[in-house]
C-alpha cells in the first residue's frame, strides 16, 4: 500500500531538508521525498497548510515500569501515550520489578511491546545486577537480547571502578553507559534544589554540584575508556560546563535534557500549589540560571537531546507529603508542546534543530533506526500542528499515570499524526485534513 503525503513542510535535518516536500510511504518504508512526486496509483494525504513532516520523534529516556509496577504505566499504556505524544520509538529504563539486567526480562519487555504494536521499544539494560551497584550485569547477554545501552538509572553507577568496567564493556558492544549523574553523599536525604526555595519551604536541598560532580566522573572515564558516557536528564549549569569542555577535548560525552528542566524553576515548588508533589523529581527542578543554562545548551548545540524522563508515579503515591512522595514526572504526552512553544516560539530555535534534538541524535547515540527520511528507512514520521493551541489536561492523558505539573497550561505546538512503521498510530482528534492518513 503506497501513501504520498503532499505539500507539507518536511523538516529532515540528516539530508539537509527544510521545505515543502512530498514523502512517499510504501508499506512499512520511506520510498520518497521531493517535489511534485508522481501519484502512480497511491492514496493522496494533503498535508494541511502550516504542518510539519519530520522523521519520527524518539525518547530515549522513559520508564515504562513493567514488569512488577503495572499500576503505574505498562508497556501498552506507555506506548499509547508515546504515540499520542508524537514519538514512534522510546527506550526504557531497567527499573523494573525485577530490574531488566538479564535476557528474561528484555525479552518480556519486547514481547508486550510486540503485543501492543505501538511506538517501538528499545530497552535498557542495568549496569549492575538488580541495579544494586555490586556486580557488573551480563552486558553481552543483554546486547544480545536487544538492549540498546546500559544504566542503573534511579540511582548513579555505585562507583568509579564500576563505571570504569561498564564503559569498557558496554564500549566493545558498542552501547553507551547512560549515567543517572548524582553524588549520594551529596545528596543525603534531600528532595529538592539547595537553594532559597528549598530553604524557605523547609526541604533539604541537593546543589547543582552533585550532579557535577557525577558528569565529571563520566567525562573523566569516557576520556580513560575511550568510550561513549551519556548524561540522562541533565539539569546543572555547572554539568553543562563539564560537557562542554569534554566535548572540546574530544572526549565522547552526550547529554540530554527534559522538558521541565528547560521549563520550570524550583519556584513551582513554591506556587501555584505549594509542596505540589508533581513539582518533584530527580534531579530536582532547579535555580533561573541552571534553567536559562539548558535553555543556552539547547540553542548553541552543547546538549545532543531532548528526553522526558517519563516517570509515572500513581496518584496515591504521590498524594502524600513533599517528602515522602516518590521521584518523577509524566512526560510523553506533554514534551512536544512544551519544546515548541518554549523553544521553536520562543525564537531560541528553528524546526531543524528541534528535530536533531528528538530524532537525529536520539537514533545516533542509541544507535537505532530512524531520525532520516531518506528512502529506504522505516516510516516513522511525527507530523506536527506548530501552530495548534493545546491545553494540557491531566485527567486526559493516555498514559496510566497523571502525575504532572502543566495539568491547564495553554501552549502553542502540538503533533498532528503519529505513523510508525508505515501505520498511522495516532490522529489529533482537533486536527482537520488527516481523515485520509
Ligand atoms: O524523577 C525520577 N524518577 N528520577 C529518576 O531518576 C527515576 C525516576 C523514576 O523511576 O521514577
Ligand atoms: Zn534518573
Amino acid at each position: 500500500m503506497k501513501r504520498l503525503l503532499k505539500g507539507g513542510r518536511v523538516v529532515d535535518p540528516s539530508n539537509g531538508i527544510d521545505g515543502v516536500r512530498d514523502v512517499l510511504i510504501d508499506g512499512d518504508r520511506i520510498a520518497a521525498v521531493g517535489r511534485d512526486l508522481p501519484v502512480n496509483g497511491a492514496t493522496v494525504v494533503e498535508i494541511p497548510a502550516g504542518f510539519v513532516v519530520c522523521p519520527g520523534f524518539i525518547d530515549m529516556h522513559v520508564h515504562l515500569r513493567e514488569p512488577g509496577q503495572e499500576h503505574k504505566e505498562t508497556v501498552a499504556t506507555g506506548t499509547a501515550a508515546a504515540v499520542a505524544g508524537g514519538f514512534t520509538a522510546v527506550a526504557c529504563m531497567p527499573n523494573t520489578s525485577p530490574v531488566n539486567d538479564n535476557a528474561n526480562v528484555t525479552a518480556y519487555i519486547l514481547a508486550r511491546a510486540a503485543e501492543a504494536n505501538l511506538a517501538r521499544v528499545y530497552p535498557i539494560g542495568a549496569v549492575s545486577r538488580g541495579s544494586k551497584g555490586e556486580l557488573l550485569a551480563d552486558i553481552a547477554e543483554l546486547k544480545d537480547a536487544g538492549c540498546v545501552a546500559i544504566t542503573d538509572d534511579g540511582h548513579p553507577v555505585a562507583t568509579a571502578l564500576l563505571l570504569r568496567r561498564a564503559l569498557e564493556y558496554a564500549g566493545m558492544f558498542g552501547m553507551p553507559v547512560i549515567d543517572h549523574c548524582e553524588d549520594p553523599s551529596l545528596k543525603g536525604d534531600a528532595v529538592a534544589h539547595e537553594g532559597y526555595q528549598a530553604a524557605a519551604l523547609g526541604l533539604p536541598g541537593m546543589p547543582g554540584a552533585c550532579e557535577a560532580l557525577g558528569v565529571e566522573r563520566g567525562t573523566l572515564l569516557a576520556e580513560l575508556t575511550g568510550s561513549h558516557f551519556h548524561v540522562a536528564h541533565m539539569s546543572a549549569r555547572a554539568s553543562l560546563r563539564t560537557v562542554r569542555k569534554g566535548k572540546e577535548a574530544g572526549v565522547r560525552v552526550t547529554c540530554e535534557v527534559a522538558p521541565h528542566h528547560f521549563t520550570l524553576t524550583d519556584e513551582a515548588l513554591a506556587s501555584p500549589i505549594p509542596y505540589d508533589t508533581n513539582t518533584k523529581m530527580n534531579p530536582p527542578l532547579r535555580e533561573a540560571a541552571d534553567r536559562d543554562a539548558m535553555l543556552s545548551g539547547i540553542a548553541d548545540g552543547s546538549i545532543d537531546a531532548i528526553a522526558t524522563d517519563h516517570a509515572p508515579h500513581h496518584y496515591d503515591e504521590k498524594n502524600v507529603e513533599f517528602d515522602r512522595a516518590p521521584f518523577g514526572i509524566v512526560g510523553l504526552e506533554t514534551a512536544v508542546p512544551l519544546a515548541l512553544d518554549r523553544l521553536v516560539h520562543a525564537g531560541l530555535i528553528r524546526l531543524p534543530r528541534l528535530v536533531e534534538l528528538l530524532s537525529v541524535n536520539p537514533a545516533r547515540i542509541l544507535r537505532v533506526p530512524g531520525g532520516t527520511l531518506v528512502p529506504g528507512a522505516p516510516a516513522d514520521v511525527t507530523i506536527l500542528a506548530p501552530d495548534l493551541t493545546v491545553r494540557v489536561e491531566a485527567a486526559a492523558l493516555r498514559s496510566r499515570s497523571k502525575n504532572t505539573p502543566f495539568d491547564g497550561w495553554e501552549l502553542r505546538g502540538g503533533v498532528a499524526a503519529t505513523i510508525v512503521g508505515g501505520r498511522t498510530l495516532f490522529v489529533n482528534a482537533v486536527v482537520e485534513g488527516l481523515k485520509e492518513l
